[in-house]
């Protein structure tokens, strides 16, 4: 699977873990940068960059970190049709593809080290979306709360 990945100067200590753990479970990883360190850069650029990706069809998914999970986190749901979760643990890195068809994983890197972050990036990488029928009706919900905001009717 491709996947598009972007880092700011929080995240980019995990830049060579991240892109090598999806290359040795056999996936193809899209590196939107940064390219080198740069403490001025912004997350929401590499947000925007690989949401763009997806998006555009150039990607199915993608992985975004920075010093935290937050920032990228919440700059990448702003855009229609994302769904990025933050996820620390194996459990949730998972299930969050597999309940909530989550699109865009979104790591720390000044919470987790890169032995924890390589396990996260392959559950991730690896689940699958369940297709249940409580599963879909709940994404139907989000995608109406996406669509008509605060008028949602579920
Ligand atoms: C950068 O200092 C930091 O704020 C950023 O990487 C991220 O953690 C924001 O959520």
């Amino acid at each position: 699977m491709r996947f598009a990945c972007g880092f700011d100067h929080g995240g980019y200590p995990l830049r060579e873990t991240v892109l090598e753990a999806l290359r040795s479970d056999g996936h193809d990883p899209v590196d939107l940068g940064a390219s080198e360190l740069d403490p001025g850069d912004d997350y929401p650029d590499f947000a925007l960059a690989v949401v763009r990706a997806i998006r555009g069809g150039d990607a199915e998914r993608g992985i975004l970190v920075c010093g935290s999970g937050a920032g990228v986190a919440v700059a990448a749901t702003k855009v229609g049709g994302i769904r990025a979760a933050m996820a620390h643990d194996t459990y949730t890195a998972a299930q969050c593809v597999e309940h909530d068809d989550c699109n865009v994983l979104a790591l720390g890197a000044r919470v987790i080290g890169p032995e924890i972050a390589a396990e996260l990036v392959a559950a991730f990488a690896n689940a699958v979306f369940s297709g249940e029928e409580r599963h879909v009706r709940r994404l139907a919900k989000v995608d109406a709360i996406e669509r008509d905001g605060l008028d949602a009717r579920l």
